[in-house]
């Protein structure tokens, strides 16, 4: 009787267990947001004044899915920047924007009040040829621009609501799963971009424009702008860059492909996704990172005698970024390793290819330095993209400090010299006797 209570309350456990981690996986997160708008009566100047107010985005796959009224908003949140969002293709309910409860690493959110604008950009100018419903637009409306853990996803969203209400639908969404990249020289890079637009929104279907650009320490430039109404590309001075325009049509990938990586190539790129009245874009980060090559000279070393001084060279060249830590270390004959420190480290120089080369010059001193009878010198460079070493022997002959196998070598050697004098000194001078004795004898 026991038994069976015991397997029934499990049960119930379970139950209770599964029906919870269903929910808890199926539903949307509410993200913290921070809603920033130009301060108002401010006008001019580069750079308006912003206020910052907090805010709460609750999402949903479905309007008024779990009736979001009831759900409480913390007293620090003003009730106007709680917002209810209906994001049909669930991008928004992404697991990177859904830490786990008492998490302290969060999405990082921003609303700005958005206003829908005809585009004066040549390959977005035609999307807002044929008017449009100007009620559907008279609405009201925000843009939100989330980055969720751990770099996974960064996503920009417009979203409309009926002028007075709370309750956001989105109309037009632009993600990168890739929002830091890395790549090594030579390579194909794949800066991913992907667009969604509510298909009920009268403006889905009525056209749609890409647009990257490059951006890398204030210095910007177009890398490829793409009219996706009238299958147009316009005229860019890049090379190598292009998007999949089967894949853009049909799934609204719009992601930028560098067909080989080069370290001009480093920066910030920026995709811009134009519907009609509307835009939305997200930054992906990409850095070339390659290794140095090294190589020592003179290689071989020279056999060196203690005290002389041997000047040894690492180069390494062809790495990017420039961030290299060059140093020695010396490995004895019997395998025991210790720095040597850096050496005279040069200053950089760049290649025509953008990637860098430094040396660093070590003095060998093989007298203080106790390097016995010598071993390997290594060069090691440190690289974001890897460590490389490079190796020379040392050797060191007529070494000055003896060890003890050598001298008790030494003490053989003599004995064996000093018996073998003496052997031939006997033989000789006992040889020579006898033939003086046998002439002795003949002249007797
Ligand atoms: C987008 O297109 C590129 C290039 O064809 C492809 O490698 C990538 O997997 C596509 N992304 C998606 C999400 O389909």
């Amino acid at each position: 009787m026991t038994d069976f209570s015991t397997i029934y309350k499990l049960s119930l456990v379970a139950v209770a267990c599964f029906v919870q981690a269903c929910s808890s996986s199926s539903s949307c997160p509410v993200v913290d947001c921070w809603f920033v708008q130009e301060k108002a009566g401010r006008g001019g100047g580069l750079t308006a004044p912003t206020t910052q107010e907090k805010s709460l985005l609750f999402i949903g796959t479905e309007a008024h899915s779990e009736s979001p009224k009831t759900q409480q908003a913390p007293p620090d949140i003003s009730p106007d920047r709680v917002y209810f969002v209906t994001d049909p293709d669930a991008t928004l309910c992404h697991r990177s924007l859904n830490p786990p409860k008492g998490s302290i690493k969060k999405p990082q959110c921003e609303i700005n009040p958005f206003q829908p604008q005809i585009s004066s950009l040549k390959w977005a100018a035609p999307l807002t040829e044929s008017a449009l419903s100007p009620i559907y637009l008279q609405a009201d409306w925000i843009s939100t621009a989330i980055q969720g853990l751990n770099k996974q996803l960064g996503v920009s969203s417009i979203m409309r609501a009926p002028t007075g209400s709370k309750e956001h639908d989105v109309v037009l969404s632009v993600t990168t799963k890739t929002v830091s990249v890395q790549s090594r020289l030579g390579e194909p890079v794949l800066l991913d971009c992907g667009f969604w637009t509510d298909p009920t929104s009268p403006l889905y279907g009525s056209g749609f424009a890409v647009e990257w650009r490059y951006q890398f320490r204030g210095d910007g430039r177009l890398v490829l702008a793409y009219d996706g109404k009238a299958d147009r590309l316009a005229d860019t001075q890049e090379e190598g860059a292009t998007l999949d325009f089967d894949s853009l049509h049909e799934k609204g990938n719009a992601s930028l492909i560098l067909q080989e990586a080069q370290v001009r190539h480093s920066g910030t790129y920026i995709c811009t996704v134009y519907l009609p009245y509307l835009l939305a874009q997200v930054a992906v980060e990409l850095e070339i990172v390659e290794p140095p090559s090294l190589s020592i000279h003179p290689s071989p070393l020279p056999l060196s005698v203690p005290g002389q001084i041997l000047t040894v060279q690492c180069d390494a060249s062809g790495f990017a970024p420039l961030s290299l830590e060059l140093s020695w270390e010396f490995k004895d004959t019997d395998g025991k390793s210790r720095p040597l420190g850096s050496g005279s480290v040069t200053g950089h120089r760049q290649a025509w290819d953008g990637t860098f080369s430094q040396s660093s010059r070590l003095e060998l001193d093989t007298s203080k330095l106790d390097l016995g009878r010598g071993g390997e010198v290594t060069c090691v460079a440190v690289h974001p993209g890897g460590t490389r070493r490079a190796s020379v022997t040392l050797n060191v002959i007529g070494f000055s400090t003896p060890s003890i196998e050598d001298s008790m070598a030494m003490v053989g050697v003599a004995l064996v010299l000093y018996g073998l004098i003496k052997f031939v000194s006997w033989t000789f001078t006992g040889s020579g006797s006898d033939e003086a004795n046998k002439k002795d004898k003949k002249e007797k």
